[in-house]
């Protein structure tokens, strides 16, 4: 099938070479020049596990292409819209991206075009755009995305359900006939699919960030709980993860979330809440991210008590920028904003993360970069372990203590072995245990 991608930012890029690696023909467009040259020559914007081998093999098999032209659209049977919808001044997502792409591909659009838009937005967008695509004698369809940064092919390629916001009617019916046909391998392989109403596709999403928001700030609420009654929240967060009903994913006590996702929906979706009349139905995603940011400052503070009540000029090593493991995204990253704010408190801060120093490096030129762990430890009296690469997990306590002038660890994702820690010297301190 002849696709269209617009907007190539991580969620474009990622479906433009995924959908190719399905087989279709696609065309990616995207405003940005250097987005599109890079990703037409094979490289990835952004570090993305095996995005890159998907990406050369759909150029190479020449059913994959780039553009800064939209009208390198017209004849695809399937408009993808994937663009971005930030977080505007006011908490509410700002739709300027997602109107001027529609906007753009109207006058490309043939009689019988599906536009799907898969961006994450307000509930009601849909029904708002889509006359001007209706007039055209096409089909807008909401068709919303749960890939995780890390596994963002897998999660594209082979998706663990598929939700198709379509209108009532033939229109609709035909709408999911075209996208059954889009994910026809995925829809062999078994995957569930709902068809359901424009909004309820919005709310879907939506929704399903705000619970897994929800989900780690209440572990993150009880981890406070277990800091001052000596309770172990990773041994909490077992047992009750054991019940079916709870289940143990998204439970783990840390710094809580950031990166491009839960917590600017979480906002938005609080916004979309009050305008529609609901202002305290969604209340308690206010606390949700009050108890998540909170994690941040608590970080601050324990650094500062390990090194006796201030940190300024104070050599500490912190390992992991990157929102989680296995991306390059530090947008609303925890561990860089603790960086920053530590070395905003005189501390002399060395940063190191295997693949998101140069994206760090954007938000925060003045930080001092290590190009290694181990520059980053050296002389350092107190390490902070902020993202739990693999290679932090691994490291030997014993090795790093001796490459240190102190003795101190701050796990911020209780992800280091802390008898191994403790054994080896190190006052170890955890989240929540
Ligand atoms: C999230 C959702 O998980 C995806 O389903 C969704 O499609 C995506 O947003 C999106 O809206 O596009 P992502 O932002 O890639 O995906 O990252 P997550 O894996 O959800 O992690 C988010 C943050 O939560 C990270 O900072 C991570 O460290 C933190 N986290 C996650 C915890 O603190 N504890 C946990 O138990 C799990």
């Amino acid at each position: 099938m002849r696709i269209s991608v617009i907007g190539c930012g991580y969620l474009g890029a990622v479906h433009a070479a995924s959908m190719a690696e399905l087989g279709h023909d696609v065309i990616g467009v995207d405003v940005d020049p250097g987005k599109i040259d890079a990703l037409q020559s094979g490289r990835p914007p952004f570090f993305e596990p095996d995005l890159e081998r998907v990406l050369r093999a759909g150029l190479a098999s020449g059913r994959l292409a780039f553009s800064t032209d939209i009208a390198a659209v017209e004849g695809a049977a399937v408009h993808f819209v994937a663009v971005g919808t930030p977080q505007g001044p006011t908490g509410a997502a700002d739709l300027q991206y997602v109107d001027a792409a529609v906007q753009s591909l109207v006058p490309h659009l043939h009689d019988g075009a599906l536009v799907v838009g898969k961006s994450t937005v307000p509930v009601g967008t849909a029904a708002r755009l889509a006359p001007q695509i209706d007039e055209r004698g096409a089909t807008l369809a909401w068709n919303p995305e749960f890939l995780r940064e890390g596994f963002a092919v897998q999660d594209t390629v082979a998706p663990d359900r598929l939700v198709y916001g379509v209108p009532h009617g033939p229109a609709g019916a035909a709408a999911a006939d075209l996208l059954d046909a889009v994910y026809a391998s995925a829809l062999a392989a078994g995957t569930p699919r709902l068809i359901v109403d424009y909004a309820t596709a919005e709310l879907v999403k939506v929704s399903a960030n705000a619970f897994l928001a929800t989900k780690i700030s209440f572990i993150n609420a009880m981890a406070e709980i277990a800091e001052v009654t000596g309770a172990d929240v990773t041994k909490l967060a077992d047992a009750i993860g054991l019940d079916a009903r709870i289940g143990r994913r998204f439970l783990n006590a840390g710094l809580g979330f950031g990166g491009g996702c839960l917590p600017k929906d979480i906002r938005a979706f609080q916004a979309r809440a009050t305008e529609l009349g609901l202002e305290h139905t969604l209340d308690f995603l206010a606390d949700v991210d009050a108890v998540n940011l909170r994690r941040r400052a608590r970080v601050v503070d324990l650094a500062t008590e390990l090194l006796g009540g201030s940190v300024a000029g104070r050599r500490i090593a912190v390992l992991g920028l990157a929102f989680k493991p296995n991306s390059d995204d530090v947008r609303d990253s925890p561990a860089l904003e603790i960086a920053r704010r530590l070395a905003d408190a005189g501390a002399l801060v060395s940063a190191y993360d295997p693949e998101a120093v140069v994206t760090s490096r954007r938000l925060a030129p003045d930080l001092d970069y290590a190009s290694s762990t181990v520059s980053a430890i050296d002389g350092a009296e107190l390490l902070l372990v902020l993202t739990e690469w693999q290679e932090f997990r691994d490291l030997d306590p014993v090795a790093v203590g001796s490459a240190m002038a102190g003795r101190a660890v701050i796990d911020g994702r209780n992800c280091l072995d802390r008898a191994a820690w403790q054994d080896a010297g190190f006052d170890y301190r955890g989240m929540g245990r």
